[in-house]
């Protein structure tokens, strides 16, 4: 047993794809913290949950230490990691908790742009630099090819050109890499974005009603960005047509106009994002005068 701790500790990429929005993410729950970004670790000022900055692959072996109750990392990592213990016969010591929307991208198989691929059975003999064996070979076990990887823990993109291997197992974003290195994505082995992740075991201390609190405010940001209000007008005979175009709308409010019988106001919370095509479809059907907002905070 571990001793009682009245503070909760969250991980997060020091430096990386995920650094900025996890921080942001963070920020918008509420938190702040003494210590300068360039520090490993800072202080919690509006809250006892104190922030560590560290490697991306560092952070599911801090909370499997009890280092850490939470992390922020990308799901190619907690993977890896979690398919790493079990080889070993472990039972990794972290959980994914909640997917945090942002950090999208994809563990991909990427060949020399002039070599031919149609099936996984393409890749058999083949040399396959990644930093992410533990995938990969699931990957090729499922598929039952047999091909040799080589793990390598950066610049996996070049090894093709320095002819250490034949193919690459990486992480594809935009694609730019891949396009810079004269490579095309073959296979997609796993979709990845940012996830919070926490440590198997609950708490029998403050940690417990902190780590529920973090989690309320996560979520309440979550819903937050993916949420809009809709104002608009509409005349009664329209109105249910209107209401039937609005994407995933909380019930909406409608309230009438003084001495005015016909026309409507309505107001609904759109959990989903209101694009230019929703706004010619709703005036269409009838609707007037529309407002997009942005929601800033949410409490259910
Ligand atoms: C990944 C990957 C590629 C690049 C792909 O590295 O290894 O180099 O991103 O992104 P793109 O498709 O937008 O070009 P990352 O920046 O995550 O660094 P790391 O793998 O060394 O942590
Ligand atoms: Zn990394």
């Amino acid at each position: 047993m571990t001793k009682p701790r009245d503070r909760l500790r969250i991980a997060v990429q020091k430096s990386g794809r995920l650094s900025d929005s996890s921080q942001d993410l963070l920020a918008r729950c509420g938190l702040k913290f003494r210590q300068s970004r360039d520090k490993l670790f800072c202080f919690g000022e509006s809250l006892p949950v104190d922030l560590l900055l560290v490697r991306d692959d560092d952070i599911p072996g801090l909370i499997a230490q009890g280092v850490c109750e939470l992390g922020i990392v990308g799901r190619n990592v907690a993977s890896e990691q979690s398919l790493d213990a079990q080889s070993k016969g472990e039972t990794p010591e972290f959980v994914e908790i909640r997917e945090l929307g942002f950090g999208r991208c994809r563990l991909s198989i990427a060949i020399p742009q002039e070599d031919a691929f149609e099936t996984a059975a393409d890749l058999a003999g083949l040399r396959i630099a990644t930093s992410y064996p533990q995938l990969l070979g699931e990957y090729l076990r499922t598929h039952g090819v047999d091909a040799k990887i080589v793990v390598l823990n950066g610049s996996v993109e070049i090894a093709p050109r320095l002819g250490t291997a034949d193919a690459i197992c990486d992480l594809v974003q935009s694609g730019g890499t891949l396009v810079a290195n004269q490579l095309r994505e073959t296979a997609v082995l796993l979709d990845s974005q940012a996830v919070l992740i926490g440590s198997r075991t609950d708490f029998a201390d403050e940690r417990a009603d902190l780590r529920e609190l973090l989690l309320r405010r996560i979520d309440g940001v979550i819903r937050v960005r993916e949420s809009k209000l809709v104002m608009l007008k509409v005349s009664r005979a329209q109105l249910s047509a209107v209401i039937g175009l609005l994407p995933k709308s909380d019930t909406p409010g409608i309230s009438s106009f003084e001495g005015s019988s016909d026309l409507l106001s309505v107001h609904a919370v759109c959990h989903d994002s209101i694009t230019w095509q929703h706004l010619e479809d709703l005036k269409k059907a009838g609707a007037m005068q529309m407002l997009v907002l942005p929601v800033e905070k949410m409490l259910a």
